[in-house]
């Protein structure tokens, strides 16, 4: 239990979120849909981050989605704010305390594959994490689960097969592929992007890896959609820059809108 958890569990009143979302880039004004909502600022709620990064609106949102009870992370906290990584552990264990036993993480990234255009969805088959840092490298704790555990299904394939039946129904093509998790806040060099398409990496952002760990550690299933929002740099005449991925994000995450909530019917 974090004290984050128990601040938050004397408000709701019984009212436990199954399901736990994370927002990232372009895609937060989502959490403005939740209904019946209870909402707490990242500052309020102890031992979380503060979101410094752009429209990262830094709130917990409980509440009501498709008729799911749901606690959206309204913006998350990048490694590349200057936090200690360990801090990156705590959001997601107070999901796990608030009652979700599933994350869906949703991110902003740029594609490595020719046949992946900016503006569409990849649903993340398994990560390469290149951040030289680990959200779990601290002292160990019995209470948030093993210290030495596999991560060969982080990302559990029978959430990703639901997104790819709801997208399926609504008309969304939903790719397959391997995000890769670089620190950031800058872009990659050309020569980097090679590399990591040798690597085998299908889109590369600045985000979601320390958040699965952590997930995978607390035993929650996990569903991580990635928005291409840019070509990688090299793959596209001109270099990616922090207007296109938000001006991408504002036109594409209507149907990253439209996709989780057909994902939140579906796994209920
Ligand atoms: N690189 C890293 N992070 C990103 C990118 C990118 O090209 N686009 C969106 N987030």
């Amino acid at each position: 239990m974090t004290a984050a958890a128990d601040h938050v569990l004397v408000q709701l009143q019984g009212k436990q979120p199954r399901t736990g979302l994370i927002l990232g880039s372009g895609l937060n004004d989502l959490a403005d849909g939740i209904e019946d909502s209870l909402v707490f600022d990242y500052a309020d709620l102890p031992g979380f981050p503060a979101a410094t990064a752009p429209s990262h609106r830094g709130r917990l949102v409980l509440g009501e989605l498709e008729g799911r009870a749901i606690a959206c992370m309204q913006g998350r906290i990048h490694l590349y704010e200057g936090v200690d990584p360990a801090a990156l552990a705590i959001p997601i264990r107070t999901l796990k305390a608030l009652g979700c036993e599933q994350l869906i993480v949703t991110n902003a990234a740029g594609s490595l594959d020719p046949a992946k255009r900016p503006g569409s969805i990849m649903a993340i088959t398994d990560h390469i994490n290149l951040m030289g840092a680990n959200p779990l490298a601290a002292p160990p704790d019995d209470n948030d689960g093993p210290r030495f555990f596999p991560m060969n299904e982080a990302y559990t394939p029978d959430l990703r097969a639901h997104a790819h039946a709801a997208a399926a129904a609504i008309g969304i093509t939903l790719h397959d592929g391997v995000y890769l998790a670089v620190t950031g806040p800058n872009f990659e060099t050309p020569a980097e992007i090679r590399a990591f398409a040798t690597l085998g990496a299908d889109a590369v952002g600045m985000s979601t890896v320390p958040e699965v760990i952590v997930a995978a550690q607390a035993g929650m299933k996990v569903l991580g959609l990635s928005m291409v929002t840019n070509m990688a740099a090299g793959l596209a005449d001109d270099a990616p820059t922090a207007e296109e991925v938000r001006e991408t994000a504002a036109t594409a995450g209507g149907d990253v809108e439209r996709l989780l909530r057909a994902v939140l019917l579906r796994i209920g």
